[in-house]
């Protein structure tokens, strides 16, 4: 069998996901032939670690990427850098005969993720969204529940997004902290929640309504807590002792891959989360109306003392409820002050007792999603998918473009229409859903797992 040719460009925090796969598990069926970043030293680190597991691919700077495709002839390019130049990297790499992996967004803004429609349609190459979110075995379930009609039609959609004080203060610190780089948290972060709602309904967004503002992340704040000699970055900061937001770059990855090199490129893991250089909201609420006439009420608030989700589809049969508290901040002395983490699913049929559902069970990063989407990815033979995980530009698109037209409507005060953005996407693959012709019945029986004995 002749082995994949990959690349990968891009070798920050998330990128070991990807390399580790290919000179680990799948590296009888793959080659990693180029790895690229444009800070050299972080390219180093990664060099090291392959080689390390025996694989030896050549190393490149940015600046070099025609050079790179050139003399290593990838099949696959997996663009892992920092959200603004995703779009430049896959249509580059389409251009030059390559297929495509990204990691999400697709991109930032609706120039960009045009400029990727056409160069895909004109190229013929293919591209694929690794959206990990879909793959978390509960969450597969409940676009199996949802498929198989457990709640009826979907009409409308409650969706609360809870990022912590340590996993949310930490796109205050670096590039995310700007629009310019991610498309604010809409894009960067929501752009896993849209996608879930698009792909667990089967549907696109029509019309989007926001509003945004930041009131936690900011100096005021900072002067409230007491911090009043801060400086604009966690290294040997002045208030480092008292400030419960406080990074130390100099252990493990943080020292490896950035402090170690930000001499080199002037990027700065560790900045405050108070600055006022920040232009990224901290709280958003979204209202979202669907092609197939569902509505969603969403927010997304990154200050909340736990992390995880509150999630409800109100159907024509009842409503299901799925919660997720993933991690609570735990205190200095060991203490939980927040909620135990828990995972739950509940449905509630209209004229019945509810059932709680058994999640399907998960092992591994981002609720084992990681894991799945790893083996579809890379595996010679992927079993056939029925819940069509696996996302093409056009899911790509549509899930980004309710978080960009949330941002131009929290400029503008108006809804924005989502094919005033962008056009020709096309509709992504999805599979059939209960609809408007489904029967309704006084009673009715739903077995949440009929394959179990
Ligand atoms: N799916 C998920 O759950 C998940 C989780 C984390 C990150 N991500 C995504 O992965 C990507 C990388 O995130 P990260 O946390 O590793 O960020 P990071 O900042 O740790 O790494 C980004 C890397 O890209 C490099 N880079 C920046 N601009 C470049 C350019 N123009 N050319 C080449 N290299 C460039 C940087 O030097 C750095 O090494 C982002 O798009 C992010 O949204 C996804």
């Amino acid at each position: 069998m002749e082995k994949k040719r990959y690349a990968q460009i891009g070798l920050g925090g998330r990128a070991w996901l990807f390399y580790e796969a290919l000179t680990g598990e799948f590296a009888s069926s793959t080659e990693l032939v180029a790895l690229s970043d444009r800070n050299p030293g972080r390219l180093a680190v990664a060099m090291n670690r392959v080689n390390a597991r025996g694989a030896h691919p050549r190393g490149y700077i940015e600046a070099d990427f025609e050079t790179l495709i050139r003399e290593t002839r990838p099949d696959i390019l997996i663009v892992t850098t920092k959200d603004v130049y995703h779009a430049e990297y896959i249509c580059r790499a389409m251009e030059l005969g390559c297929d495509v992996v990204t990691e999400k967004p697709m991109t930032t803004d609706a120039a960009k993720c045009q400029r990727i429609i056409d160069t895909q349609r004109r190229t013929g190459r293919t591209l694929r969204v690794t959206f990990n979110y879909r793959y978390a075995p509960f969450r597969t379930q409940i676009k199996d529940l949802l498929m198989r009609g457990a709640i009826g039609e979907v009409l409308s959609v409650d969706f609360h997004w809870l990022l912590d004080i340590q996993h949310g203060a930490d796109y205050f610190r670096r590039w995310h902290r700007n629009k310019r780089n991610s498309g604010g948290l809409l894009v960067h972060k929501a752009t896993h929640h849209f996608d879930l709602m698009n792909w667990w309904l089967s549907t696109i967004p029509k019309t989007v309504f926001a509003r945004g503002q930041r009131r936690f992340y900011t100096p005021e704040t900072a002067e409230r807590f007491g911090l009043y000699q801060r400086a604009e970055r966690c290294l040997n900061c002045p208030e480092a002792g008292p400030c419960k937001f406080y990074l130390n770059m100099e252990i493990g990855e943080f020292k490896q891959l950035y402090l170690d090199n930000e001499g080199l490129d002037g990027y700065y893991r560790d900045r405050c989360v108070f600055s006022d250089a920040i232009d990224i909201e901290d709280s958003l609420q979204v209202i979202v109306t669907y092609q197939n006439g569902a509505q969603m009420s969403y927010s997304l608030n990154a200050f909340m003392p736990w992390e995880g989700y509150i999630i409800a589809f109100n159907g024509t049969r009842g409503r299901l409820e799925h919660h997720l508290v993933e991690q609570s901040y735990i205190n200095a002395d060991g203490t939980l002050p927040g909620q135990k983490k828990a995972l739950s699913t509940t449905l509630i049929p209209h004229f019945g007792a509810p059932i709680e559902v058994t999640p399907w069970a998960a092992e591994g990063g981002h609720g084992g999603g990681d894991k799945h989407l790893i083996e579809d990815l890379f595996s010679p033979n992927p079993e056939p998918d029925p819940y069509l995980r696996a996302a093409d530009q056009r899911a790509g698109a549509y899930s980004i473009l309710t978080g960009i037209a949330a941002n131009r409507a929290i400029q503008s005060g108006q809804p924005v229409v989502i094919d005033s953005l962008c056009h020709e996407i096309g509709m992504p693959d999805f599979t059939a859903m209960p609809g408007p012709d489904m029967p309704l019945a006084w009673r009715y029986r739903f077995d949440p797992d009929p394959d179990k004995d």
